[in-house]
């Protein structure tokens, strides 16, 4: 067997290779941060990952059999997370896998974001183009702040949170853990968005929602939670 060539000073793994991980190319490639390998689950993206020369990895055992060939965690490898919409527990627990083989997550702000002197990013955080982490907020890891979006002042973001492109964060709002802001979506000061919560595209938050709530409109009102009846059949222990 042939030894893996060396890794280039840098080097980066990036997890997932759709429109997110485009988003993110300007920054690594500012930053002068060699995007080494993708890893994309469909297999039909493979002949066009958004990085050319990067190593296509399937899965998570491909991820593992690359990090022991070519000594990446020795090498410093760090990694990101390409992966938006409502997933921020699945990136929570993909940086626990990736941390566990040694590699280091990266915090990637866009040159034309604006993150205030005194907020505070947890490891991993995303800040798009356009967007502005205003005055004390604190994020947690695994955080995005897509595009044109804006979290405000002594906001407080639990880890995993999405606040999707041009959605507003009002001064002291609290999000919870993998809780997901919707495109243009607007909460008003003071409120809490509860762990879980999926806050839909354009609503408006006037008042606190629990834990796990979906919301929509303007003012927003929670989406009835699905039926037992209308729950697919592994959802009924079928
Ligand atoms: C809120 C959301 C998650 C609900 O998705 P869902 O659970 O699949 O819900 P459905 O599409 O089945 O819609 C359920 C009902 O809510 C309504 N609804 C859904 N999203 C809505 C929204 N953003 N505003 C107002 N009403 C909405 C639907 O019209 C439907 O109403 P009806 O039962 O009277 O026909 C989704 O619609 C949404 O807004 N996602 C945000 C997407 C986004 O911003 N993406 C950016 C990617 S970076």
């Amino acid at each position: 067997m042939t030894a893996a060539p060396p890794l280039p000073a840098g080097a980066v793994l990036v997890w997932g290779g759709a429109g997110h991980a485009k988003m993110l190319r300007p920054t690594l490639a500012r930053l002068g941060r060699p995007v080494a390998a993708v890893v994309e689950r469909d297999a039909s993206r493979a002949a066009a990952l958004p990085f050319p020369g990067a190593r296509w990895l399937a899965d998570e055992a491909a991820v593992r059999a690359w990090v022991a060939d070519t000594g990446a965690a020795a090498a410093g490898v760090a990694f990101t997370l390409a992966i938006g919409g409502h997933n921020g527990a699945e990136r929570c627990r993909l940086e626990d896998l990736l941390v566990g083989l040694g590699l280091q997550p990266l915090t990637l702000v866009h040159d034309r974001a604006w993150v205030a002197d005194t907020a505070a990013l947890a490891p991993g955080c995303q800040i798009l183009p356009m967007a502005a982490v205003g005055e004390e907020a604190v994020l947690g890891r695994q955080c995005i702040v897509n595009t044109n979006a804006s979290v405000d002042h002594e906001c407080r973001l639990g880890e995993g949170v999405h606040v999707m492109p041009g959605a507003t964060l009002a001064g002291c709002v609290t999000v919870g853990d993998h809780a997901t802001i919707g495109s243009n979506a607007t909460i008003l000061p003071r409120v809490t968005i509860g762990a879980g919560c999926m806050v839909g595209a354009g609503a408006v938050v006037t008042h606190d929602l629990p834990p796990g709530t979906t919301a929509v409109g303007v003012p927003a009102r929670p989406l009835p939670a699905p039926s037992a009846a209308a729950a697919p059949p592994s959802a009924q222990g079928a």
